[in-house]
C-alpha cells in the first residue's frame, strides 16, 4: 500500500496543475508537503487548502541558493527529507528554426539543470538517513521523439538519462530515482501557443485520441504514479520509467483494426 505516515516530501512546480495534485495526492497519504513554486500567491492559496501538513516555499529551480534554504528549512522544521518530486518545467513548441539557442538553453536550465541541482541538494540529508526517493517527472516526450518539440524532448530525454544514473549511484546510500512519463497535464502550460493548437484542434484531438486509452490522462493518475514511486510500495524499484500515457508509447493504434 502506498502509504507516506511521517514521511517528508519537497515538490516542485506546486502551485497548479499537476504539481498541486502530487502534492494533495501525498498529503492525503499522510505525508509532510513543502510545496515550492515560483508563483508564490498560487501556491500559498493551494498550500492553505492542505491543512497543517502542508507548507510553502518560494522556489526557482535554477537557483542553487533557493534550494539550499529550501532544504535547510526543511530539515529544521521536520527533521529530515524522505522524498524530493521535480515536476518543475517549462515548454516550448517551435521548429528548430523557431527555437533559439537561448530558449534552447532555457528550457533545458529549467527542465534538467533544476531536478540535478534539486537532487544535490537533498543528497547529504538522504545519504544521513539512509533512505530517499527522488520522482522526476517528465514526459512521453522523453521516450519518443516529436515534431515541433525539440528542446522539451531534449530536456526531458536528458532528465531520463540523470535519473537512471543517479539510481545507479545512490542505491547502495538507500535512495531510489525514477521517472515518470506523462501524456498530458495543464493546458496552462501551452498558454503562448493557444491560438496556434486552437486553429489545429482536430488533429490535436485526434493525436490525444489515437492510443489505447484515448484522451489526456488525468492530473489524479499522475499522482498516483508519483506517490507509488515515492512509496515503500516501490522498494526495488529504480531507475525506471513509468509512463501513464494511456498507452501512447507501447505501440501503432488503428481504431479500425478493434472491429476486425
Ligand atoms: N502539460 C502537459 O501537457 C504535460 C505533458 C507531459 C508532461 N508534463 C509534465 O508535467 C509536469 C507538470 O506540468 P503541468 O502540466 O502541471 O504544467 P504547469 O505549467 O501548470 O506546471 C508547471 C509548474 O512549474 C512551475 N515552474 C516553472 N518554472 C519554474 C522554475 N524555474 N522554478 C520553479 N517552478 C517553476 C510553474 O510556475 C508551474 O506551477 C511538468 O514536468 C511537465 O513537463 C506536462
Amino acid at each position: 500500500m502506498s502509504r507516506l505516515d511521517d514521511r517528508v516530501a519537497i515538490v516542485t512546480g506546486a502551485s497548479r496543475g499537476v504539481g498541486s495534485t502530487i502534492a494533495k495526492t501525498l498529503v492525503a497519504a499522510g505525508a509532510k508537503v513543502i510545496l515550492t513554486d515560483i508563483l508564490v500567491e498560487e501556491g500559498e492559496k493551494v498550500t492553505a487548502e492542505l491543512g497543517e501538513a502542508a507548507s510553502f516555499a518560494a522556489l526557482d529551480v535554477t537557483s542553487e541558493e533557493d534550494w539550499s534554504r529550501v532544504v535547510d528549512e526543511a530539515v529544521a522544521a521536520h527533521g529530515r527529507v524522505d522524498i524530493l518530486v521535480n515536476n518543475a518545467a517549462i515548454l516550448h513548441l517551435g521548429t528548430l528554426e523557431n527555437t533559439p539557442p537561448e530558449i534552447f538553453r532555457r528550457i533545458l536550465e529549467v527542465n534538467t539543470v533544476g531536478p540535478y541541482l534539486g537532487t544535490r541538494a537533498v543528497l547529504e540529508t538522504m545519504k544521513a538517513q539512509e533512505v530517499g526517493s527522488i520522482v522526476h517527472v517528465a514526459s512521453i516526450d522523453g521516450l519518443v521523439g516529436m515534431n515541433g518539440v525539440s528542446a522539451y524532448s531534449a530536456s526531458k530525454f536528458g532528465l531520463r538519462g540523470l535519473a537512471k544514473s543517479s539510481a545507479l549511484e545512490l542505491g547502495r546510500s538507500g535512495i531510489r530515482v525514477n521517472s515518470v512519463c506523462p501524456a498530458g497535464g495543464n493546458t496552462d502550460m501551452y498558454g503562448p501557443w493557444f491560438e496556434k493548437l486552437t486553429a489545429i484542434k482536430d488533429e490535436t484531438q485526434a493525436y490525444n485520441n489515437n492510443r489505447g486509452i484515448p484522451g489526456n490522462v488525468s492530473y489524479e493518475a499522475i499522482a498516483q504514479a508519483v506517490l507509488y514511486l515515492a512509496s515503500d510500495a516501490s522498494g526495488g524499484v529504480t531507475g525506471i520509467d513509468l509512463p501513464v500515457d494511456g498507452g501512447a508509447t507501447a505501440g501503432k493504434f488503428m481504431l479500425g483494426f478493434n472491429s476486425m
